[in-house]
């Protein structure tokens, strides 16, 4: 069984063939009898509900679980966690303030044979379930296509992270504007410019500028909040807000994987503006899940 826990972990056609999927409108019911387990350490409004919802669309029962009553490496350990999950459930979806969380999980899993998928609803490094979202969203406003751009304007980050990879895999331009302390390491930066265009920068302006998607997230992400007012003074002139906008292409969608701070990484202004697609991006996540796991259990586009 795969697993899901950074949006690499499926091919660029794979991606595609989720996407595909997540537009069905009378879906299989691959779930049927099944249950899917979803632990999460950290708050969820989103994937919590998206992914419940995707679960019972599928026939299937999703039970959630919140960090307290699973206690993952204090009650037991990550393995005992997961092997025990996987006896029960069809998949295991887990939020993990750790990522390595996930890939001990995933192990642990395959290490007794179990046919369970692990799935990453967020980990300090990535949150590919977002970025396929991302994806099916800026599909529906301009068509995956090769040389569009995507400019991020904010942390570089897990959400930043997933989005970027997904965009260049799909042969997308990426301008990432974020302080430079909060540049993605050297080595990252390279590797992303090995996948494909990728720009950064300290200067929003430069990041938005003839971008066809301006996306933003929050400037503290959860398990940072001891940093919050440090970052706040950081991140100052990094604001999506109208005037920023005034940059971008004429047709341009700005993107938020929300929740969103308003007044900080983005103005309600532009949150409701006409070229916001937050809300679309919001329910394209419970789409996703359903192409997803519908992937996952072996159905295939026109199978
Ligand atoms: N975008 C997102 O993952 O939202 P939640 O944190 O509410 O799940
Ligand atoms: N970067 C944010 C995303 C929330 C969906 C966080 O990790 O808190």
């Amino acid at each position: 069984m795969r697993h899901f826990l950074e949006i690499d972990d499926l091919s660029r056609e794979e991606i595609l063939e989720v996407l595909e999927l997540s537009r069905l409108v009378s879906p299989p019911k691959v779930l049927s009898d099944c249950s899917v387990g979803l632990v999460f350490e950290k708050p969820s409004l989103r994937t919590r509900n998206s992914s419940e919802s995707a679960i019972f669309q599928l026939g299937g029962l999703p039970v959630s679980m919140v960090a307290g009553e699973v206690g993952i490496d204090s009650r037991e350990s990550a393995e005992d966690v997961a092997r025990t999950l996987a006896s029960y459930h069809k998949f295991i979806g887990a939020r993990v303030f750790v990522h390595d969380i996930l890939t001990r999980m995933a192990e642990a899993v395959d290490s007794v044979g179990a046919a369970v998928g692990v799935v990453n609803l967020l980990s300090d490094y990535s949150h590919p379930c977002q970025a396929l979202a991302d994806l099916a969203t800026i599909q529906s406003h301009f068509g995956l296509r090769e040389g569009l751009k995507v400019a991020f304007v904010g942390d570089s980050n897990n959400v930043t992270r997933s989005l970027s990879v997904g965009c260049l895999m799909m042969g997308m331009e990426v301008a990432v504007a974020s302080p430079k302390k909060y540049w993605f390491s050297g080595s990252e930066r390279e590797a992303f410019q090995a996948r494909g265009s990728a720009v950064f920068t300290s200067d929003p302006v430069e990041a938005v500028s003839g971008a066809d998607v301006v996306y933003t997230d929050v400037w503290t992400s959860m398990g940072q909040e001891e940093e919050r007012d440090r970052r706040i003074v950081d991140f100052a002139g990094f604001t999506v807000d109208s005037s920023l906008m005034s940059n971008a292409g004429r047709n341009a969608i700005v993107m938020h994987c929300l929740p969103a701070h308003e007044g900080e990484e983005i103005t309600r202004e532009v949150l409701e503006s006409p070229a916001s697609a937050v809300w679309e991006q919001a329910q394209n996540r419970m789409h996703v899940m359903r192409g997803l796991f519908l992937f996952m259990s072996g159905v295939r586009p026109r199978s």
